[in-house]
């Protein structure tokens, strides 16, 4: 993988990749997307059609610099997540990194769908989830260790969200979408940074990166563009 801007550079590592996407101390949203250039995010209901090596390695070093990772319930069932490891290639790197092997998975649901059986229900999850959620499947799920955040009555209120999250020392996030969950982001206007794989393709249909009007348009400033195999990772920032 090289630079292209700023600065060329050619063949970075891990270390490079790390400080091409290291964050100053204090709280942060960024969110990390693959697209086509057509702007699709899926191809047959999942990102992996999309992906490619530098994309894995990109997300893995987001994974590694994020004191957690947010989600939507929908993406989380689709790609099928799990915990993050401490034995696994994301936990390595947060070791190597001199940082916890584990970092919690922050699911955002409206209605608490998280099942009690699914392979996040665990202690190390958090939901973040309103009031309106079916307070049985609440319970079962803080029954199971997750740990259930109410943020807002019939909606999650995302800035509220943020703030208690701070407040448990998950300052920094990853957040890895979807779609739905950027849209409201951007509307709540909580969004520090969009680091966008750019995919050679064409896709068409309907997955977008962004589901719905936004209240104004964002205008995200260019940082850094890398590049491997044709694939181009964008790091943005966002003007809140
Ligand atoms: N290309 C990529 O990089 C990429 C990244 C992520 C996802 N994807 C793809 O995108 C698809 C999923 O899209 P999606 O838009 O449905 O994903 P999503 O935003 O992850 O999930 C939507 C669901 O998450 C919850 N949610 C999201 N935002 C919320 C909010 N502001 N407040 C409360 N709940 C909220 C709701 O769950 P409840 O219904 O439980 O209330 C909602 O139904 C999948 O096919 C996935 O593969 C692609």
């Amino acid at each position: 993988m090289r630079r292209l801007h700023p600065s060329p550079a050619a063949d970075l590592s891990d270390d490079d990749l790390a400080a091409a996407y290291a964050l100053p101390p204090g709280r942060s949203v960024r969110v990390d997307f693959v697209t086509s250039l057509d702007g699709a995010v899926t191809v047959d209901g999942r990102s992996a059609g999309l992906g490619s090596p530098g994309d894995r390695r990109v997300f893995r070093v987001l994974r590694a610099l994020a004191d957690a990772v947010l989600v939507g319930h929908g993406t989380a069932a689709a790609e099928g997540y799990r915990p993050v490891a401490a034995d696994s290639a994301v936990g390595r790197l947060r070791a190597a990194l001199g940082r916890p092997g584990t970092a919690p998975v922050v699911v955002v649901s409206r209605r608490a769908s998280l099942a009690p059986g699914d392979r996040l229900a665990v202690p190390s999850t958090v939901l973040v989830t309103c009031a309106s959620a079916d307070p049985g499947r609440r319970a079962a799920l803080a029954d199971a260790g997750v740990e259930v955040l109410v943020c807002g009555d019939d909606d999650v209120d995302l800035p509220l969200a943020l703030d208690r999250l701070a407040d448990r020392r998950l300052a920094q996030l990853v957040c890895e979408g979807g779609p739905a969950l950027l849209t409201a982001a951007l509307a709540a206007g909580v969004v520090d940074e969009l680091d966008l794989t750019v995919s050679p393709a064409l896709v068409g249909g309907e997955s977008r990166l962004v589901t719905d009007a936004l209240p104004g348009v964002v205008r995200p400033r260019l940082l850094q563009v890398l590049e491997e195999d044709g694939v181009l990772f964008t790091r943005y920032a966002v003007d809140r």
